[in-house]
């Protein structure tokens, strides 16, 4: 795990855009998993930017999210669907036909979605960079805890933490899913690259959890420690509760003098 400790929520956007951007220019091609949720708007805001000033394209660019809750329409406002319109496909210049969420339209069987799902993510050859957030009890995806690490995209009841988590969201809290459709964690473990964000101090529990205890199903994102290649992009907060903080950081600086000597040779 490559952890990198930041200054804030900025930085992590302009971190993880960075990212993005690189694996753009290396595959135009490239097939993203996102998430919905606070922690990637400033991301996806740095990408609109970049996207607007010509830097990056989308055209040929495939999305898949993570989630998406049961029972809401594409066109209800709460949907993750309409969040990521709003949020991000709107302003860039990516096929609205290369977006996907696992939606369960009226009449469809839920638990015909996920198989589907991956089957049509394996079609476009799997996912190069996912991108996740993670819960305050260290979801990742609506995967909550005691979820098998090796689930795959499946109908997932939310605990009453996460409803309580969401209900800013939500005008009428009768209108709010307990149920959504995620991808499991083994089917996020599939992607070639993992880029987890995490910021403010809320996470730093479910952070410390995920870095530095065990691999368990209690914290899902700690299943993360068993990926090839993660990082994990943290503002000072959500690092706070680290025990091997300044080791990351001495790891940061090791990295940054490595990168200045190759650069003078
Ligand atoms: C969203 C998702 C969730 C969120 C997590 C953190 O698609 O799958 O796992 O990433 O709940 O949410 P925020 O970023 O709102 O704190």
């Amino acid at each position: 795990m490559d952890v990198v400790i930041l200054k804030d929520d900025a930085e992590v956007a302009a971190e993880a855009a960075t990212i993005i951007r690189q694996l753009l220019r290396q595959k135009p091609d490239a097939v993203l998993g996102l998430a919905s949720g606070n922690t990637p708007l400033a991301t996806y805001r740095r990408l609109i930017q970049d996207c607007k000033q010509g830097l990056i394209s989308f055209r040929d660019v495939t999305t898949f999210n993570l989630d998406e809750y049961i029972g809401l329409s594409a066109e209800d406002p709460q949907s993750y669907r309409h969040f990521m319109q709003r949020e991000l496909f709107h302003h860039i210049d990516i096929d609205p036909g290369s977006t996907f969420l696992p939606e369960c339209g009226v009449g469809e069987d839920p638990l015909a979605i996920g198989p589907a799902y991956e089957a049509l993510i394996r079609s476009r050859g799997g996912i190069d960079l996912q991108i996740l957030g993670i819960g305050q009890n260290g979801h990742i995806g609506f995967n909550e805890p005691a979820s098998s690490l090796r689930s795959r995209t499946r109908v997932k009841t939310l605990t009453r933490d996460t409803v309580e988590a969401n209900r800013k969201y939500f005008d009428d809290p009768l209108k709010q899913p307990r149920t959504a459709i995620t991808m499991g964690i083994g089917s996020i473990m599939e992607a070639r690259q993992v880029l987890l964000l995490a910021t403010g101090a809320s996470k730093a529990e479910a952070v410390r959890q995920a870095i530095e205890g065990p691999v368990a199903a209690m914290c899902p994102a700690s299943m993360l420690q068993m990926h090839e290649t993660v990082t994990v992009l943290l503002d000072r907060e959500a690092a706070s509760r680290l025990e091997l903080h300044d080791y990351f950081e001495w790891v940061a600086e090791q990295k940054r003098l490595l990168l200045d000597s190759r650069a003078d040779a």
